[in-house]
C-alpha cells in the first residue's frame, strides 16, 4: 500500500525541491512521478540533451525516503520539432489540423515524429535507466486523450491500406466481400484507393461511412496506439530491466482496446477523476475500477487521483474533507495497490493553472495536504494486513470493444442503450448488493467465474459463441443483453435468424426488433409470471422461446405485449439467460439477484444507495469495506463481526459511519 504524488519540479525554482520533499516525506508519500511533459527541458534545442536537473531531483528525493517513477516525454513535443515537421500534427476528421499546443497531438505514423520520440526516450533511459531510486517507468501520459486516438492525416492513410493489405492477405476482393462494397458503389480496385473514414456529405465520419470501413479503422487506430507503446517498452525493458512498465490508462476510455495495451505493461495503472464522473462528487459503480484491475487480473495503482477541484476554465467542486480519503479507499477495495495524488502543488501557469493538486498555487501546506498525510499514515499501518491481499469475484463482466465500437458508430437509440452504459447498468446493480465482478476480456479463461455478463454481443466471432458455449455447458450461467448474435466480425449482420450463432444457447429467436423509445408517450413496461413489473428504456428484442426454454420476463406494452421480453435455457449443466431489454435498477436487480442466488453468490438486501460494500481477501482472510458516499452518517449492517482496522474497534451487527468515510473490518475467520 503505497501512497504517491504526480510531481514537476521543472515548474518550480530548484531552491524549492528540498521543502517540497521534505513535505512529502512527512505526508507518507513513497513514491513520485515525474517527466511526462519535460521533453524541451531534456531536449531544449534539437540534439543537445540535459537530464541532470532530473537526476538531482531523483537524488534528492531518494535521500527522502522517495522513489520516483519516470514517464517518457513523447505526449509534448517541443516547438523546435513542430517547426522542422510542419505536417506533424495530428488531423480531425473534417480535416481540420491538431494545432501546436496541446498534447497526445503529433501523429504516431509521422515518421519524423517516431524517430525524435524513440531518440529522447532512449537517451533519458541511457541516463536514468539504471538509477536506484528509479523503481518503474510510465510510457507516455493518457493515449488518445483529447480526441487524439484516431487520425486522419495523409501518413494514417498510407499505414491505414497497409495494415488493410495485410489483414486481407493482399486480397482486394475479400476486402469488398467482406465490407459489402457493392452498396453504393464503392468497391475497391486497389488498397491505394481506400480512404480513412472522414466526414461524409451527410454525418461525421463516426456514422457516415460503411460500418465495415468503420470497425476496421477503429480497430487500426488502436493498434497505432499499441505499436507505438512496444517501441517505448522496448526500450526500457533494454536500458532499465526489472523495473515495472505500466501506462496510465483513463478508465472507460473507450477509442483503444486496453487489453491489447495492457498486454505489453507490467502493471496497470489509471487517473481516477472521481468529481469529473458525473459532477456531483459521488462517484459512479466501481465499472471503471473493475475494468482496469481486469485487463491482467491483476492489482492496479491509481496513478492520478484528483486531489483538488479539476478544470480548465471552469472546474468542479473540491473534494469536501473525506472525500480524498474515501476515494482512495474505494480504489484499494476494488483492487489498487497504490494510490498517487495528482497533482503536488498547482501550477502557477499553462492550461492547467485551475487544475488543482494538493497545494494551491502557493505551496503552503493546508486542509488538503492534511488528508493527504492522513492517508500516508494509514497505509503505512494498514500495509501489514493488506500487502497481498487481492479482490475476488464470483462475477464478471465481458468487455468486448468490437461490439462497444459497432455500437458507438451505430447507436440505435440516442439514450439508454449502449456497450458502456449496459455494462454500467450491470455493474452498478451487482455493486448495491456487494457482489464482486470482474470485467474480463474475451480471450481469458472464464472458468473461475460463476456467472459471466455480456451487455452485448453486438460483433460475435464462431469462436467467441463456441467458448461461450462450452462455459455454460461446464456449469456457468451467462446473461447476455439485447442485439446480441447480430454481427459478424466484419461488422456486416448475419444471414441466419437472430441471435445467430447464440440462438441454441439463448432458447429463443427473436421474431422481431424494435427501438421503441422513438415513439412519444410509450412508458414500455416488462412483467415477470409473478406479476412484478419494471420499466424497460431504449429498445426490444422481441422474443420466441424454442425448446425447454422458459420465459422470465414479458412485454406489456404495444403490439408485442405478452410476448417474451427474457428468456432463459438450460445448456448442458449451466443456464442462460438472454435479455430483450433495457430494465430499470429494479429489474436489473431483481434479474442479477436470482442468478446469483442460483449460482449461491451472496447478495446483501437493503445496503443504503450511498453505501459501497466490497472485499478484499488473503488466504481465508476477508476484509470487508463499507464506504459512505455522502456527507451524512449513515448505519449498516455489517455482513460478519470483526475489527475496524482504522479505528482498531470491534464491530458486529451494525455500525455508524460517518459522512465521507469508511471502516474496514477485519472479519472473524
Ligand atoms: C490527466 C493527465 C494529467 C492532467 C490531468 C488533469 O489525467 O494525465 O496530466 O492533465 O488529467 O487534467
Amino acid at each position: 500500500m503505497l501512497l504517491g504524488v504526480a510531481y514537476y519540479p521543472e515548474h518550480w525554482p530548484e531552491e524549492r525541491w528540498e521543502t517540497d520533499a521534505q513535505l512529502m516525506q512527512e505526508a507518507g508519500i513513497r513514491r513520485v512521478r515525474m517527466g511526462e511533459f519535460a521533453w524541451h527541458r531534456m531536449e531544449p534545442v534539437e540534439g543537445q540533451f540535459d537530464l541532470g536537473w532530473l537526476r538531482r531531483t531523483i537524488d534528492l528525493l531518494g535521500r527522502h525516503g522517495i522513489e520516483s517513477i519516470l514517464g517518457t516525454p513523447t505526449p509534448t513535443y517541443p516547438a523546435w520539432l513542430h517547426k522542422k515537421y510542419p505536417d506533424i500534427h495530428q488531423v480531425k476528421s473534417n480535416g481540420q489540423v491538431m494545432e501546436f499546443g496541446q498534447r497526445q497531438d503529433a501523429c504516431k505514423n509521422h515518421p519524423g515524429y517516431r524517430l525524435y520520440a524513440q531518440r529522447i526516450v532512449e537517451k533519458m533511459l541511457q541516463a536514468l535507466g539504471d538509477h536506484p531510486h528509479v523503481v518503474a517507468w510510465q510510457t507516455d501520459n493518457e493515449f488518445g486523450c483529447h480526441g487524439t486516438a484516431r487520425c486522419r492525416c495523409a501518413y494514417c492513410e498510407s499505414a491505414f491500406q497497409s495494415w488493410l493489405r495485410e489483414r486481407f492477405g493482399g486480397d482486394i476482393g475479400a476486402l469488398n466481400a467482406a465490407w459489402g462494397t457493392v452498396f453504393w458503389s464503392q468497391d475497391y480496385n486497389g488498397f491505394d484507393e481506400i480512404a480513412l473514414p472522414r466526414d461524409t456529405a451527410d454525418r461525421t465520419a463516426n456514422d457516415g461511412q460503411n460500418p465495415g470501413l468503420v470497425l476496421d479503422f477503429y480497430r487500426f487506430s488502436s493498434d497505432v496506439q499499441v505499436a507505438f507503446q512496444r517501441e517505448q517498452v522496448r526500450l526500457i525493458r533494454r536500458y532499465s530491466p526489472g523495473r515495472p512498465i505500466t501506462h496510465n490508462l483513463m478508465g472507460l476510455f473507450s477509442q483503444i482496446d486496453y487489453f491489447d495495451l495492457a498486454e505489453d505493461l507490467d502493471v496497470v495503472s489509471w487517473d481516477n477523476y472521481p468529481f469529473q464522473a458525473n459532477g456531483t462528487n459521488r462517484p459512479l459503480a466501481p465499472l471503471a475500477h473493475d475494468l482496469m484491475r481486469g485487463l491482467k487480473q491483476k492489482p492496479v495503482w491509481v496513478m492520478e487521483q484528483g486531489s483538488g477541484p479539476g478544470g480548465w476554465g471552469t472546474f468542479a467542486a473540491t473534494p469536501q474533507p473525506g472525500q480524498m480519503r474515501l476515494w482512495a479507499y474505494q480504489a484499494v477495495a476494488h483492487g489498487a495497490d497504490m494510490i498517487s495524488f495528482f497533482r503536488w502543488r498547482s501550477c502557477r501557469w499553462g492550461r492547467e493553472q485551475y487544475w488543482h493538486g494538493i497545494l494551491y498555487h502557493h505551496g503552503v501546506p493546508q486542509r488538503r495536504y492534511e488528508e493527504a498525510k492522513r492517508i500516508g499514515q494509514e497505509f503505512a499501518a494498514l500495509s501489514p494486513e493488506l500487502d497481498g491481499s487481492v479482490v475476488e469475484s464470483p462475477f464478471a463482466i465481458l468487455y468486448d470493444y468490437d461490439s462497444l465500437w459497432a455500437l458507438e458508430s451505430q447507436p440505435h437509440v440516442s439514450t439508454g442503450f449502449g456497450y458502456v452504459e449496459m455494462a454500467q447498468h450491470f455493474a452498478q446493480a451487482l455493486a448495491r448488493a456487494g457482489v464482486s465482478a470482474d470485467v474480463a476480456s474475451m480471450q481469458v479463461d472464464w472458468r473461475p467465474y460463476k456467472v459471466l455478463i455480456a451487455p452485448c454481443l453486438h460483433v460475435l466471432t464462431p469462436k467467441v459463441a463456441d467458448a461461450l458455449k462450452e462455459f455454460v455447458r461446464g456449469g456457468g450461467t451467462l446473461i447476455v443483453g439485447p442485439r446480441s448474435g447480430v454481427k459478424d466480425e466484419e461488422n456486416a449482420i448475419v444471414d441466419e435468424l437472430l441471435p445467430g450463432l447464440l440462438r441454441k444457447l439463448a432458447g429463443c429467436t427473436v421474431e422481431e426488433y424494435d427501438a421503441f423509445s422513438s415513439i412519444p408517450g410509450l412508458d414500455m413496461r416488462v412483467r415477470d409470471p409473478n406479476g412484478r413489473v419494471y420499466h424497460a428504456y431504449g429498445l426490444a428484442d422481441v422474443l420466441a422461446p424454442e425448446g425447454s426454454a422458459q420465459v422470465l420476463l414479458s412485454y406489456s406494452e404495444h403490439y408485442y405485449a405478452g410476448k417474451a421480453a427474457a428468456i432463459q435455457n438450460r445448456y448442458g449443466r449451466g443456464t442462460c439467460v438472454y435479455l430483450g431489454t433495457v430494465l430499470d435498477d429494479a429489474g436489473a436487480s431483481d434479474l442479477l439477484q436470482s442468478v446469483a442466488r442460483a449460482a449461491s453468490v451472496a447478495w446483501l438486501d437493503g445496503v443504503p444507495n450511498s453505501v459501497e460494500v466490497a472485499y478484499r481477501v488473503k488466504g481465508s482472510q476477508r476484509y470487508a469495506f463499507y464506504l459512505n458516499h455522502s456527507a451524512s452518517p449513515i448505519r449498516v449492517s455489517l455482513t460478519g463481526p470483526g475489527v475496524d482496522l482504522l479505528s482498531g474497534q470491534q464491530l458486529e451487527g451494525s455500525c455508524e459511519i460517518p459522512g465521507f468515510d469508511l471502516v474496514i473490518v477485519k472479519e472473524a475467520v
